[in-house]
């Protein structure tokens, strides 16, 4: 997968090139780039920003930068992400669906937004599949940079390949729609907390149901609103503890 992040912040970004999607990066499943949108300036003062036609608060981001940043990164399927307050909340379900595209174009924003004729015109354009703005959650960053590197991160350790361990992708948080069972490693007593017997018990099958219930426990208690779309298959009753 080829990801282009689109900044007038690239050290924003630098992050992403250790941990988990630096190694991808290394083995090259993904094909990550980090572009000052600067570079698509002519001024003097390389700027960016201008006051917004109405009047108000806060600067709008100009559009001439940004369509050239689009004349130069667009591939014949790119998939332009703008992260923005006003965006699809972000979620597994979506990381899932960005994580199937060929190529992620993330143009970061800063001050007031974009002007919208670049969102426009890039969901017109041939070489441009779709245009996805994304919420990180309901509140307001200074710009896209950190919902960028949520996402860069989320959608990239999705990667057929990526994870060393395919079975700790399936079984973590919001996988199968519920919150991940709590987890224990040795000791098996420490400071007078002692691990679930059942985890020291041998028996897998034990092992699988006292998790799926403190799933479905954890996630009543914490996200009753999950619930609701997932399956809940066994039976277990679920009740908050108090
Ligand atoms: N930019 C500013 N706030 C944001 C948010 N909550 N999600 C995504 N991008 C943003």
């Amino acid at each position: 997968m080829r990801v282009d992040i689109v900044t007038i912040f690239p050290a924003y970004l630098d992050p992403l090139t250790l941990s988990l999607p630096g190694k991808a990066r290394e083995s090259g499943l993904l094909d990550l780039r980090v572009h000052d949108l600067r570079e698509w300036t002519h001024d003097r003062h390389r700027t960016v920003d201008d006051t917004p036609y109405g009047g108000g608060a806060g600067m709008v981001m100009k559009p001439e930068p940004w369509g050239e940043a689009l004349d130069a990164l667009a591939t014949p399927n790119t998939t332009v992400v703008v992260p923005t307050p006003a965006g699809r909340p972000f979620s597994q379900a979506l990381a899932r669906e960005l994580a199937t595209r060929p190529h992620l174009l993330v143009a970061c924003g800063r001050y007031e937004g974009i002007d919208q004729r670049v969102l426009d015109h890039a969901a017109a354009r041939p070489d441009v599949a779709e245009v996805v703005e994304v919420s990180l959650g309901d509140y307001v960053l200074n710009g896209g940079e950190v919902a960028a590197l949520a996402i860069v991160e989320a959608v990239a350790r999705l990667q057929p390949g990526f994870m060393g361990n395919a079975a700790s992708l399936a079984e973590e948080s919001h996988e199968d729609g519920l919150l991940e069972y709590p987890v224990y490693t040795k000791p098996a007593s420490w400071r007078g907390h002692d691990v679930p017997d059942v985890l020291l018990s041998g028996d897998h099958a034990a092992i699988a149901s006292w998790r799926h219930e403190q799933s479905q426990r954890r996630t009543a208690e914490r996200r009753p609103d999950l619930l609701a779309a997932a399956s809940l298959p066994g039976g277990v009753e679920v009740r908050p503890s108090v």
